[in-house]
């Protein structure tokens, strides 16, 4: 096992390990949740201790918790007890909701087995599930000991799902300085033909770098008072075009692509990111094979689902916007810029 990075908050730290793949999985005392896929991949686990989630955001909800609770209690699991979620953002996301409150809290180990959740889900110590058609209403802030990264289950990742992550990656990298800083900016820019050919060596770089963007902010604040917010950059365009779309027609990644670059519009519309940079981006986002075009959606209901969105949160449409590489500002903007990046006459 080898330390990727350290994520070091208030009252504790959590551990992120590039492992092999037999060095996964916990120890069979674990109660281990996986989803259909991969369940599969450890299929020789002892049943009691396991158990597989149904694949897909569906499953995101009260009654996966329910059932990792109702095992762990089964299983006679103590507060001492480990919980390990493996698989993508969902089964991770749930997994640790349910140890934060198993107890009031009871060991969590996190193996993501997607892209995105490598580089985003499982790190940070967010946790929650949807609830009465909000995705993420009910959740904590519950970091796992150990966040255990294998590049190596990636190779069967299908393919809209391993560029979902990358849109995730490109976010990333968007938040650190550069070209030329030799950070991830850099690695995405010059080394695209392999990140895209999935190539070991270059993964075991990327991921790593973008893991490590994340724990540098999320280290200076992990609840999200601040900073944080700017992992979002993307998120409002992008939640908002998904849940307009009821959350079928683009995948998570594609739909913070779109984000991404309505940002970039917004921004320099209001001049505030440098028009070069922004084009630059747009190329390299589109280079990743990004679809650039606004998606057949009427503006209208994007806005909408914006709208409501933030209704239901706190009720202020602010947007993560760049002045330019590693430059992340958190604004209010003018309707009037909105409707126009949005196309709304
Ligand atoms: N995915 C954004 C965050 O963890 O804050």
């Amino acid at each position: 096992m080898k330390e990727i990075a350290l994520l070091n908050y208030s009252g504790g730290s959590s551990r992120i390990l590039h492992v092999s793949r037999d060095e996964l999985l916990p120890s069979e005392a674990a109660l281990s949740v996986f989803d259909g896929n991969t369940a599969q991949l450890f299929a020789d686990r002892d049943p009691e201790r396991s158990l597989a989630l149904p694949p897909g955001e569906s499953a995101k909800n009260w009654a996966s918790v329910e059932r990792i609770i109702n095992r762990a209690l089964a299983v006679s699991m103590g507060r001492d007890g480990l919980i390990a979620g493996i698989g993508g953002g969902v089964v991770t996301d749930v997994t640790a909701f349910a140890a934060s409150i198993y107890m009031r809290g009871c060991r969590l180990i996190l193996v993501p087995t997607t892209l995105l959740s490598m580089v985003d889900a499982a790190t940070g110590g967010k946790t929650g599930f949807d609830f009465g058609g909000v995705k993420n209403l009910v959740g904590s802030f519950y970091t796992a000991e150990e966040v255990r990264i294998c590049p190596c289950m990636l190779e069967t990742l299908p393919e809209r799902e391993y560029l979902s992550g990358m849109a995730e990656v490109l976010k990333h990298a968007m938040l650190t300085p550069g070209p030329g800083a030799g950070g991830l900016l850099d690695i995405v820019a010059s080394e695209k033909d392999a990140i895209l050919a999935r190539d070991a060596q270059t993964l075991e770089r990327l991921i790593p770098a973008a893991v490590k963007v994340k724990v540098d902010i999320v280290s200076k604040d992990l609840r999200e008072q601040g900073i944080r917010a700017f992992l979002n950059l993307g998120h409002t365009f992008g939640h908002a075009l998904e849940a307009a779309t009821n959350f079928s027609r683009w995948s998570h990644g594609e739909a913070v692509a779109w984000g991404i670059l309505r940002s970039l519009d917004l921004g320099v519309r209001i001049g505030l990111t440098d028009k070069d940079w922004a084009d630059e981006t747009r190329h390299l986002i589109a280079d990743y094979g990004f679809d650039i075009v606004t998606p057949q959606v009427a503006p209208g209901e994007i806005k909408a689902a914006m709208v409501d969105d933030k209704k239901k949160k706190d009720g202020r449409l602010r947007f993560v916007l760049m002045k330019g590489p590693g430059e992340p500002v958190l604004q209010e903007v003018p309707e009037v810029d909105l409707d126009a990046v949005l196309g709304i006459e």
